[in-house]
């Protein structure tokens, strides 16, 4: 074990993790961290496993990390998960709730209600029902929930009506959880991201007329003139789960200061065909 692994610098020694949708973006990164602070970490997603990223959990440690196929929008699955984690370690410390999308530009002209219920069903409901069928077990641990919300549920976002309602839900939903649990000892907080790079904001780019235009406006977004990292999110998850003892019900903010200041965001501008 080098010497950043000692026993004294493992903030989440033995402690059992359940993240969803860890194979890609900010929950691969969260899953990485994790298992490097010493936890046993259970991650899912609905695609195949990542083999790169089993390999490199297995080389780093010291902690471990299962993957468990489950797609968040179907109930039994879920409780598969729960089910399985608990089999396998015996207890859950800390579910981040983390599985989610975001659909490509649309107006409300454009959405359906089925388009409207399919992403409440992954975004919102996904998180109400692993919350709900790990809690048993999280009040055992006095453990805590870890929301991935977003900046966009508190200041709006264009053309993204859907993903804005099931991200603001999901940050009122954490303190609603907080005051519930807070009875048994758990803490339930969300983070809320702004622009982070992941193959989620990749993959919206390339879908749209300018992609490098896209990308720029991205990182101008932000006083700090960048996008945030994965890791940077992983890093604050950590930091809820293992250092925030005191903190329940608060929503993290990791914007790069994207919600301060005036901009340029006059519509009237725009010229309608
Ligand atoms: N990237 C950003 O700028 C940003 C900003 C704010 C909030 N967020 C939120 O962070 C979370 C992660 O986003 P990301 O950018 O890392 O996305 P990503 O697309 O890069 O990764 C998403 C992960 O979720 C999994 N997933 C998707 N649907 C699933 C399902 N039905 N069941 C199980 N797993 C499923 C995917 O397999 C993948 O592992 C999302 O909730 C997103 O809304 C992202």
């Amino acid at each position: 074990m080098t010497s950043s692994g000692t026993e004294q610098s493992l903030r989440y020694l033995n402690r059992v993790v359940l993240i969803t949708g860890g194979t890609k973006g900010i929950g691969e990164a969260t899953v990485k961290l994790f298992v490097k602070n010493g936890a046993n970490v259970v991650y899912c997603s609905k695609e195949e496993k990542a083999v790169d990223l089993e390999m490199a959990l297995k080389e780093s440690g010291p902690g471990t990390g299962t993957y468990i196929p489950c797609d968040v929008t179907k109930e039994d699955e879920i409780k598969r998960l729960i089910e399985v984690t608990v089999k396998t370690h015996g207890r859950i410390d800390c579910l981040i709730n983390n599985a989610g999308w975001h659909p490509p530009d649309q107006t409300i002209d454009d959405t359906s209600a089925q388009e409207f219920h399919d992403l409440l069903n992954l975004n919102l409901i996904g998180y109400f029902l692993t919350a709900k069928y790990a809690l048993p077990h999280l009040r055992k641990t006095q453990g805590n929930i870890i929301n991935i919300s977003s900046l966009v549920g508190i200041i709006g976002q264009k053309y993204a009506i859907p993903y804005v309602a099931t991200k603001g839900a999901i940050t009122a939903m954490t303190k609603a959880m907080a005051v519930d649990e807070s009875q048994y000892n758990v803490r339930v907080n969300s983070i809320s991201p702004g622009n982070i790079w992941t193959p989620l904001w990749e993959e919206l780019s390339s879908h749209s007329a300018n992609p490098e235009d896209m990308v720029l406006g991205g990182k101008d977004a932000q006083l700090l003139g960048r996008m945030g990292t994965a890791d940077e999110c992983a890093k604050a998850a950590l930091y809820l789960a293992a250092d925030g003892t005191f903190c329940t019900g608060i929503d993290l903010l990791l914007t790069g200061g994207a919600e301060l200041n005036y901009g340029n965001k006059n519509q009237q501008k725009i010229i309608h065909h």
